[in-house]
């Protein structure tokens, strides 16, 4: 492997490869894979793999099963062993790593039985030691691990290597982090069923193996890998123990690795062509500073690596006035256009004055906490607001809001003893409620039972806002209702259903998010039927004249620069929008402790629209109470002008 980093690389301890998207990476990954076991077939010996679940090497384990049943590849000399398991969980718990193995891999190729090992998350706790050292022993048996897939968990783990493990640590039985068990809450219906330990391979035994690939898609790993590819090697930061090793390479999607700094500050690793990144420039220079972009001076752009950009534009007079415009342009109150204004620089046309408006979400709760202040005011500017949430988010329904709903219920029977059916109904829910296990799936009658509890939720906290009821439309996707987490596959049935509701709006705008998000979550999958649907209608008339916004997850809050489209709230804006956002409560924290309060939803959502006012304000512009974000979706906009 040839890992002399470039000069745009220079900052990066782990030779990394950025990719347009995870399937030009795992392409990649996939044959080199394949590569490495036709040389040991050749060899006459078993090619040892190490092995990761999550939702990172999904999109990989898919593409070799693709080279086993279209390219006859055979896995027969394969000897696997994975990284970790969850402790307490049962082989065919449908949640264990050993199940997800079987489903996404196993069952699908060839490799012999025999030859695959999954931590046993079983074992009695008095034998866990000895099981591990085993575990151990039969990696070295086996000749040592040739190639282990990683994945990078947000706390920076790797396997479940939490923040705090040694560089030696080795096979054992470990706690798991609030953030990874936060993360994790989606497969368990709540963050109280997941399991609190873990059986997982050491830094030190991943270390061992020749070869490693780190895999990381969406905006939500870049910060960490940051950290874990530029930062210095730190117990805190688990991954980054891989820069000392001699053979890693990070195969990562463009939006993971945004914040490495070939990408977030490109003029600080070689020549560019500064047009499309003046204002990223001017912003970061302010920020370093921490100077208004209309108090930069001449002698700060020279003295701080950015005299090429003052040489191709002018002063730093010039330069500011440009930036600082251009920023307050992207400002409004009007999101749905002023009427009767000059609009040459307003982000949205004033024309017609009246609009029709679609807003897409793709669980309940993700539209509001990126939009819900925008949605306020469009409403109250008197556009015809439609609100398609595109899956009912039945899967993320903690048991016990279920139980609070059926007891509900069972006391509206008790007052109508004559509708027998629903009380049979009602009856047959209180029973799977009572006899299931925290680990148990949900059977589809208990599925669309939550969907109604995140469907009551979602009207209530849309009636805030002011959306007449409607106008809210629940699509349910069939890739959802028929799917499971890190399992959905989409067809051409969901994208027919949004194609066919934007063909009923006729919407002047249209409002997704999802963009930078994890490819296989529920964001991510949506953005893409979103996105396949609008190019299906990309030749009518409606959708040639149709902006379309992309608003802000509750993941990062965007730069400055990064802004098409700031929407201004008040303070009695934004207490509209917590308002709406405390209506679907069934998604709130369920970990008993306060202070794991800051880590709500709703209150990143917060922090991210008050930071982005702040920065805004640091910048030299008005200083707001919050701020919501938008971006072009420049697709559709690069197809309307063809
Ligand atoms: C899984 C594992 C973990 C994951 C990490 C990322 O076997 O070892 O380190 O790779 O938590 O998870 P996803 O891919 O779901 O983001």
């Amino acid at each position: 492997m040839d890992n002399q980093p470039t000069e745009l690389e220079q900052y990066e301890r782990i030779p990394t490869k950025v990719y347009k998207t995870p399937d030009d990476a795992v392409g990649v990954v996939a044959a080199s894979i394949a590569r490495l076991i036709r040389r040991c077939q050749q060899e006459g010996r078993n090619a040892v793999l190490g092995l990761a679940t999550g939702s990172t090497p999904v999109k990989l384990y898919r593409e070799l099963i693709r080279l086993h049943r279209q390219e006859g590849f055979s896995f027969r000399n394969v000897v696997t062993f994975n990284l970790d398991e969850y402790y307490g969980l049962p082989p065919h718990h449908p949640e264990s790593y050993r199940h997800f193995m079987e489903v996404q891999l196993f069952g699908q190729i060839d490799v012999p039985p025999e030859n695959i090992h999954v931590p046993d998350g079983m074992i009695s706790r008095s034998e866990v030691f000895g099981y591990c050292q085993e575990y151990e022993r039969a990696v070295q048996d086996a000749g040592g691990i040739d190639l282990q897939i990683l994945g990078i968990g947000r706390t920076g783990h790797i396997g479940f290597n939490e923040p705090g493990s040694g560089i030696d640590s080795r096979t054992r039985m470990v706690a798991l982090d609030r953030l990874t068990r936060r993360d994790a809450a989606r497969d368990f219906r709540g963050e109280a069923n997941v399991p609190g330990y873990a059986i997982t391979m050491g830094v030190g035994t991943i270390l061992q193996a020749k070869e490693l690939a780190l895999l990381a898609w969406g905006e939500s790993k870049a910060a960490i890998l940051r950290a874990a590819i530029e930062g210095p090697q730190t117990e805190t930061v688990p991954a980054s123990f891989l820069q000392g090793h001699a053979s890693c390479r990070c195969y990562i999607d463009a939006v993971a690795g945004a914040e490495l700094t070939r990408f977030r500050f490109p003029w600080k690793v070689g020549p560019v062509d500064w047009k499309p990144i003046i204002r990223k420039a001017v912003v970061s220079l302010a920020n370093d500073l921490k100077k208004p972009v209309l108090r930069l001076r001449d002698e700060d752009y020279t003295e701080n690596g950015l005299a090429q950009l003052l040489v191709e534009t002018g002063s730093a007079y010039t330069l500011n006035i440009r930036i600082f415009n251009e920023l307050q342009h992207t400002i409004t109150g009007w999101p749905g256009g002023k009427p009767n204004a000059d609009d040459s620089n307003r982000p949205v046309p004033a024309e017609p004055a009246w609009k029709r408006v679609l807003v897409f979400g793709p669980e309940p709760l993700d539209a509001e906490l990126g939009m819900a202040g925008t949605l306020h005011r469009l409403c109250r500017h008197q556009h015809e607001v439609t609100f398609a949430y595109l899956t009912s988010g039945n899967l993320g329904v903690p048991d016990n809001e279920a139980r609070m709903a059926i007891s509900l219920l069972n006391e509206l029977n008790v007052n109508r003893p004559e509708d027998v059916q629903g009380k049979n109904r009602v009856e047959d829910l209180a029973h799977e409620l009572e006899h299931k296990a925290p680990f148990d799936e949900d059977s589809l009658d208990l599925r669309q039972f939550k969907g109604l509890i995140r469907k009551a939720e979602a009207r209530a906290s849309c009636q805030v806002l002011g959306l007449a009821l409607s106008r809210v439309h629940f699509l349910d996707l069939p890739f959802y209702e028929k799917g499971r987490y890190r399992q959905f596959t989409t067809g051409q049935e969901d994208v027919a259903a949004i194609q066919d509701l934007c063909q009923r709006i006729l919407p002047h705008q249209i409002y997704i998010t999802g963009s930078g998000a994890d490819p296989n979550s529920v964001a991510g999958i949506s953005f893409r039927l979103v996105s396949s649907a609008l190019e299906a209608c990309g030749n009518e008339a409606w959708m040639k004249a149709c902006q379309v916004w992309m608003y802000a997850s509750s993941e990062r809050p965007w730069y400055p620069e990064e802004i098409d489209m700031a929407v201004p709230l008040s303070p009695a804006e934004l207490a509209v929008k917590l308002d709406c956002l405390y209506h679907h409560r069934s998604q709130r924290s369920q970990t008993p402790f306060v202070e794991t309060q800051s880590g709500e939803s709703w209150q990143q959502a917060e922090n991210n629209n008050r930071a982005t006012a702040r920065h805004y304000d640091r910048l030299g512009l008005a200083e707001y109470e919050a701020i919501e974000s938008f971006k072009r979706h420049k697709e559709s906009e690069a197809r309307s002008r063809k």
